[in-house]
C-alpha cells in the first residue's frame, strides 16, 4: 500500500491560518481532487470540521480522540494507527493523509510518497505548519512550475517526491 501525505505550503511552511487555507487557489484544489479521486484520504477532525463535509468520490477517514464522534459519511478513528490497520485490511492501493498540521506532523515519517504543492509567498500570520523534513530522505519524482493568473494568486509548484531511504 502506497501511504501519500498531500499537502499546500507557502516559502515559510503556512498551511493554514484560523482553521482555514491562506489561499484560494483552485488549480491546487482541481489537482487535490485529480490525485485523491477513488481512493481514501485520511484527516485531523479540525481539518475535517474546516472542510464541513465529506469530500465525493472518496472513503473520507476522520482521526479524532473523541471516542463518540460521529459525521455522516465519515469513518471514524481514535488512533492513526488504526487508520492505517484499517486499510491494510481493505486492501487500498494508496492511501493520502491530507492534514491537518497535527497529521502531518505524525504521519510524514509513515508516508512514502509525497505530493507537495509550493506555494511561493510567504505568509505572515499563519497558524498552522508544515513540519520541517529531513529532505534528504527524499527523492524529488516530478516538479510540475505553475503561473498566477486571475483565479490564482500565486506561482506554485507541484512536486512529487518518494522515500529514498
Ligand atoms: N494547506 C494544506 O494543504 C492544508 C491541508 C489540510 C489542512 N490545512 C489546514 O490545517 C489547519 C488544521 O490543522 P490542525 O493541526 O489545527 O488540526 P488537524 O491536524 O486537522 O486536526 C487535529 C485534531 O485531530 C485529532 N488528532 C490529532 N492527532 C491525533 C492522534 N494521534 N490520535 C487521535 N486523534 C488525533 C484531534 O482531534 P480531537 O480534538 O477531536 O480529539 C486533534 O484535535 C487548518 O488551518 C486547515 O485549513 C491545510
Amino acid at each position: 500500500m502506497t501511504i501519500s501525505s498531500i499537502v499546500a505550503f507557502s516559502d515559510n511552511h503556512v498551511i493554514g491560518i484560523d482553521n482555514d487555507l491562506p489561499w484560494h487557489l483552485p488549480n491546487d484544489l482541481k489537482f487535490f481532487k485529480r490525485t485523491t479521486s477513488d481512493h481514501t484520504i485520511i484527516m485531523g477532525r479540525k481539518t475535517y470540521e474546516s472542510i464541513g463535509r465529506p469530500l465525493p468520490n472518496r472513503e473520507n477517514i476522520v482521526i479524532t480522540r473523541n471516542e463518540d464522534y460521529k459525521a455522516e459519511g465519515v469513518t471514524c478513528f481514535n488512533s492513526i494507527e488504526a487508520a492505517i490497520e484499517y486499510c491494510t485490511k481493505e486492501k487500498k492501493d494508496e492511501i493520502f493523509f491530507i492534514g491537518g498540521a497535527q497529521i502531518y506532523s505524525k504521519c510524514i515519517h509513515l508516508s512514502n510518497k509525497l505530493y507537495i504543492t509550493r506555494v511561493h509567498t510567504t505568509i505572515e500570520n499563519g497558524t498552522a505548519f508544515f513540519p520541517e523534513l529531513d529532505w534528504e530522505n527524499w527523492e524529488l519524482t516530478s516538479a510540475e512550475k505553475q503561473t498566477k493568473d486571475e483565479k490564482n494568486a500565486f506561482d506554485h509548484t507541484f512536486e512529487t517526491y518518494l522515500r529514498s531511504e
